[in-house]
């Protein structure tokens, strides 16, 4: 069986879905790996690299498609990769599955079985191929350190002979993965940090992190949490409860941090034009939600902007500029996803369709969507 590594080609991805480690792992389950030219390049994997480890190396992707039984990506291939995929092909990587309906639809009419990696369940037998969470933690921490990095002043508190220098006042909202690594990497810097969140589990994990927790704790609140662990839409009321103690806290913070997701809707507004204004000048808002429409409406997605004195960071792809890290953890997790979708005695596709966590990533099969978020 032979499975493709293709060169990601939309703009700013610097990522590659498997590393010279994988490589090596994938061939001890038995198949024949062709990796596009230069596929690694922006992550810091060569070709001499990638054939070093077993691997063919294919000058296009025409030719690295040729005949594959297993693709793997970063993102979601383009029409040109879809049209030269074989009938009863598997795609695994991250699909955007509830924006990208038009390329689903031609994967499915091209009768590829897709997998989306951000379907994966979060159930403990597959945090190994959890790619929201390897992506998010490295994108909390690059959050904090292009944050430090924008901010003209120092993150911890100093007492020099000159006199003290106050501590960076940062202030995480939305306490996921991502969040709960910018407080950590904030702490680390010596930032004095608060985070909120409308999950009430949060509460006690930034307690223990040592930040700060800023939150309307009222009934709506201690039931804002979905069987699935992720955050519910909060009513009218409570946000404006909430928008009322954020803005009063904001105006005192050097450094907020958003990271706030309902997955599959647009983000949240946290921080109003208003409360920008209240900022001090010289502070940094980082928008981790900038894909979704930001958390910010100021926020304008892939670009660094300023207003009313206050630098606003919309990067949409924050493990991209952390590639070489990004992309080891993305090829495991690809990797223990082909892991389950191989026969490890033959090397042959064993997909069960009955298995939880080929059904809840699974998108296309047999010229049909078939999950069931994606139907109707
Ligand atoms: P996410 O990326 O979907 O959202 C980020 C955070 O924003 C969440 O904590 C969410 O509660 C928060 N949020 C949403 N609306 C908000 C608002 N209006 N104000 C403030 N905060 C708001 O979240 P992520 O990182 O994907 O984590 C979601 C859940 O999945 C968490 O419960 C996490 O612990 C859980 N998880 C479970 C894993 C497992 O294997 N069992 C692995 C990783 C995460």
């Amino acid at each position: 069986m032979k499975l493709a590594i293709l060169k990601e080609r939309r703009a700013g991805e610097t990522r590659v879905a498997a590393t010279p480690e994988t490589v090596k792992k994938l061939k001890g389950l038995g198949l024949e790996i062709v990796v596009e030219s230069g596929a690694g390049a922006a992550a810091r994997f060569a070709d001499a690299d990638y054939s070093g480890a077993g691997a063919a190396i294919a000058t296009d992707f025409a030719g690295t498609l040729a005949d594959a039984d297993i693709v793997l990506k970063v993102r979601g291939p383009d029409q040109a990769e879809t049209a030269a995929m074989k009938k009863g092909a598997v795609l695994a990587c991250l699909l955007a599955p509830y924006t990208e309906n038009d390329a689903i639809a031609k994967l499915a009419t091209q009768g590829v079985s897709a997998f989306a990696m951000e379907f994966i369940p979060r159930i403990s037998r597959a945090q190994a191929m959890d790619v929201l969470s390897s992506q998010a933690n490295l994108a909390g921490y690059k959050s904090v350190i292009d944050a430090a990095a924008a901010f003209g002043r120092a993150f911890p508190m100093m007492m020099t002979a000159a006199g003290t220098i106050a501590p960076a006042r940062t202030f995480i909202m939305g306490v996921g993965v991502a969040g709960l690594q910018a407080i950590a990497t904030a702490r680390r810097l010596g930032a004095i940090v608060s985070a909120t969140d409308v999950r009430p589990a949060t509460k006690e994990q930034v307690e223990s992190l040592g930040a700060t927790f800023v939150a309307v704790i009222d009934d709506e609140f201690k039931q804002a949490e979905t069987a699935a662990g992720y955050a519910k839409p909060m009513s009218a009321e409570y946000q404006a409860k909430q928008a009322a103690l954020v803005a009063e806290h904001i105006r005192k913070q050097d450094i907020v941090i958003t990271t706030a997701l309902i997955p599959g809707r647009k983000a949240p507004v946290l921080v109003t034009e208003e409360m920008v204004k209240t900022m001090k000048p010289g502070s940094v808002i980082v928008d981790l939600a900038a894909e979704q429409g930001g958390n910010c409406p100021l926020t304008k997605a892939d670009e660094v902007i300023e207003a009313h004195g206050v630098t606003i960071m919309g990067h949409t792809n924050l493990p991209a500029r952390l590639a070489v890290d990004s992309s080891s953890l993305y090829a495991r997790n690809l990797f223990n996803f082909v892991s389950l979708i191989v026969d490890k005695k033959t090397g042959a596709l064993a997909l069960n369709w009955d298995d939880e966590i080929v059904k809840g990533a699974g998108l296309t099969r047999d010229g049909e969507i078939v999950h069931p978020a994606l139907k109707g």
